[in-house]
């Protein structure tokens, strides 16, 4: 019998919060509780995602602390002390191989010509493993590190993502992939025919280039984006090679992944050319039991503090510390949807309406996986629905969140990978040695090079 997509395989990503995903995460007594500025921890487990042959790790990024309730604040250590990741990425790429790197790096607080030079660096560094992480900020005080008093809207960021990131792919293309001969005998370094300025001036950005590195391994580094409103999946469709997205039924998610790789036509892309990676939240152990045990130890050790600011934060700063927890979600107006993120925002929203789900119980559900898609079971379980997933083309694959690290990770790797490579849905080897080609992507031609 075919059950669908027979001889593909799926990719795997895995998404390193420092502490691991679950909010309590460095409350679990093996979870390394210095993560954030441990190295050797985030090369262990970066180590063991490619001993498990994760096509990447992942790394998310914001470029400032996080504000609200300090005495909140305080119980939740994430993003309050960790690595800038395009400082991280290159040391990491020097103790591996194969894994693709790849971070977060925002559009609304940087420079297009900071990013190309970046990420084309780590690129070369890694030997053409590099990852970017569109993002427009979702931590809104990020704009008073920045000279801003008040975070760009929803849709201003998205416009400014776009040119962005249209200077950026100009940039990578500064030199043709064989523009530096570094021939002694005719004492000639670059071929100057080879060279181009992209001298962009559009309504955000002003850029002369060319870029002072050499065109990236890859061509161009691998494009993510993690955005799943209107105009976000309409950003994806245009430029995303990979998309990371909450997805929380196999129904949802086949819309989202019919709705995405249909946008791409528009956009002269075909459907393989973007790789839909919902969230997965797996929880395994070697009996369901085990998983179960595990996952409400995590929940157990929720503060109510840490829900209600975590919730809050969500919904755009809405303040909930006034309402009874075992009670419904108010209504929240519509000005706290243009500062959040509103795919993550409507989720909420539609689990208060649909499910009538109390606030705590809303805050419980959303701290066990930052609103991604949580999975509990034994090896095969999770096995069996992820594979539900893949075969009916809900996925290309999964961005899974270890709860916390490095146990969470250490148990997928040894649990449930073997199961997903005995059943023929993941690799038992890399196919290549750059991200583009263990991902099944093409090498993007320069727009200088006709065919
Ligand atoms: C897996 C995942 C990782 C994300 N990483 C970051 C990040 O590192 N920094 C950030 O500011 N936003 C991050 N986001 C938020 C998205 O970039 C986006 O702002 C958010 O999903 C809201 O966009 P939307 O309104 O189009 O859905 C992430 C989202 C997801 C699903």
């Amino acid at each position: 019998m075919d059950k669908g997509r027979s001889g593909e395989t799926m990719k795997l990503g895995a998404f390193f919060h420092p502490t691991g995903n679950h909010v309590a995460a460095w409350l679990h007594p093996d979870a390394q509780i210095d993560a954030g500025t441990n190295f050797r921890h985030y090369a262990e487990i970066t180590q063991t995602a490619e001993r498990g042959k994760f096509d990447l790790m992942f790394v998310a990024d914001a470029v400032a602390t996080r504000d609200g309730k300090l005495e909140a604040l305080s119980r939740w250590p994430q993003y309050m002390a960790y690595f800038d990741p395009l400082t991280l990425l290159p040391a990491l790429a020097a103790v591996t191989t194969h894994i693709g790197l790849c971070a977060t790096a925002t559009t609304s607080y940087n420079e297009p010509y900071h990013i190309a030079r970046k990420f084309a660096s780590l690129d070369h560094i890694s030997g053409g493993r590099a990852g970017w992480n569109v993002v427009t900020s979702s931590n809104v005080s990020e704009a008073f590190n920045f000279g801003r008093e008040r975070h760009y809207d929803h849709d201003a960021r998205y416009d400014r993502a776009i040119e962005f990131v249209e200077v950026v792919k100009g940039l990578w293309d500064s030199w043709d992939d064989d523009a530096f001969v570094r021939d002694r005998k005719s004492e000639r370094y670059f071929d100057p025919a080879k060279l181009h300025y992209l001298n962009h001036k559009g309504e955000h950005f002003s850029v002369r280039g060319p870029l002072n590195v050499a065109r990236p391994p890859q061509g161009h580094p691998v494009l993510f984006q993690a955005g799943s409103s209107e105009v976000g999946r309409e950003v994806a469709a245009r430029f995303a090679e990979g998309v990371f997205t909450p997805q929380h039924t196999l129904a949802s998610a086949q819309e989202f992944y019919r709705d995405l790789k249909g946008r791409m036509r528009k956009y002269d892309r075909p459907p393989e050319a973007l790789k839909v990676m919902p969230g997965l939240n797996a929880i395994v152990g070697r009996t369901r039991k085990e998983a179960e045990d595990l996952h409400n130890f995590l929940q157990s050790k929720i503060h109510p503090d840490v829900g209600l600011e975590l919730l809050s934060n969500q919904l755009g700063g809405f303040d909930l510390s006034e309402y009874d927890l075992d009670g419904p979600l108010p209504d929240i107006p519509e000005r706290h949807f243009a500062l959040s993120g509103l795919g993550n925002t409507r989720n909420i929203i539609r689990w208060a309406r649909e499910e009538r789900l109390t606030i705590r119980q809303i805050y419980q559900r959303f701290a066990a996986a930052r609103g991604q898609r949580t999975l509990i079971g034994s090896p095969s379980e999770i096995a069996d629905d992820m594979e539900e997933w893949f075969r009916g083309h809900g996925v290309d694959g999964f961005l899974f969140h270890p709860s916390h690290l490095p146990g969470g990770l250490d148990d997928f790797v040894a649990l449930v990978i073997p199961e997903l490579q005995s059943r023929g849905l993941f690799r038992a080897g890399y196919e290549g040695t750059t991200l583009r080609e263990n991902m099944g992507l093409e090498r993007p031609k320069s727009r200088y090079v006709s065919n």
